[in-house]
């Protein structure tokens, strides 16, 4: 069952599932999507991720990202390295269903994501991690407004190659892409 908190033009944001277990150890499983992520070096099965889910599901600010078309799962966004002090934290995002990859539903899902992060939360930057070698990952970072800060030179080594993670960030006052304060104004006027 999912629940519409953050709605978005292509998915909505909703708590996460534990029951999508089966799915999720399918998607980690699947190198052309694990490559891209830490746990590519985990063996993953459906107990596991269960648990996995479970505590995902139960720490603050990680959501299922759901196809408003057909209510289906996707994948998921949370954030993490969160410092209540700074106001900051690392966002991680996954799209598991590969058929979704390059159309618009991340930049979406991200864009629900900071607007809570900034206009919920009250954070002032969100910064994030990628491999040099993850194009699409970065195209639509850059499409929802992220910058490249820097890189760590050579921190993933995969496939006999080396490669730069590159690192990203974002400030709240970057961020213009707000539902969640046209809301607000609605609500002001009526
Ligand atoms: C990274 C990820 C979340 C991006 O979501 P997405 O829905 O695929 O991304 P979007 O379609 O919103 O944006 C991708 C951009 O890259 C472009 N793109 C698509 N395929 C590409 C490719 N093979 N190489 C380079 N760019 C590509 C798209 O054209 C789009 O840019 P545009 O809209 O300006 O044309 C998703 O692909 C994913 O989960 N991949 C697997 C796991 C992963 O990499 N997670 C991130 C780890 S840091």
């Amino acid at each position: 069952m999912y629940f519409k908190k953050l709605i978005g033009e292509m998915v909505y944001l909703s708590p996460m599932n534990p029951e999508d277990c089966e799915k999720y150890a399918e998607w980690i499983n699947d190198i052309e999507v694990s490559s891209n992520l830490g746990l590519v070096k985990k063996q993953i099965n459906e107990f596991i991720e269960r648990e996995m889910l479970q505590n995902l599901s139960k720490q603050e600010f990680n959501f299922a990202i759901v196809d408003k078309k057909n209510d289906e799962a996707i994948g998921s966004v949370g954030l993490f390295q969160i410092d209540y002090i700074n106001r900051s934290a690392e966002v991680g995002i996954f799209i598991g269903n590969k058929n979704y990859w390059g159309k618009g539903y991340g930049s979406d899902a991200l864009n629900l994501m900071l607007d809570f992060t900034f206009n919920i939360l009250n954070f002032n930057s969100v910064k994030l991690k990628t491999y040099s070698y993850n194009s699409r990952a970065i195209n639509c970072y850059k499409k929802v407004g992220f910058k490249e800060v820097g890189a760590l030179r050579e921190g993933k080594i995969i496939a006999g190659e080396k490669y730069d993670i590159i690192v990203m960030d974002i400030l709240s006052n970057e961020f213009k892409n707000s539902y969640i304060k046209k809301i607000v104004n609605l609500n002001q006027i009526y």
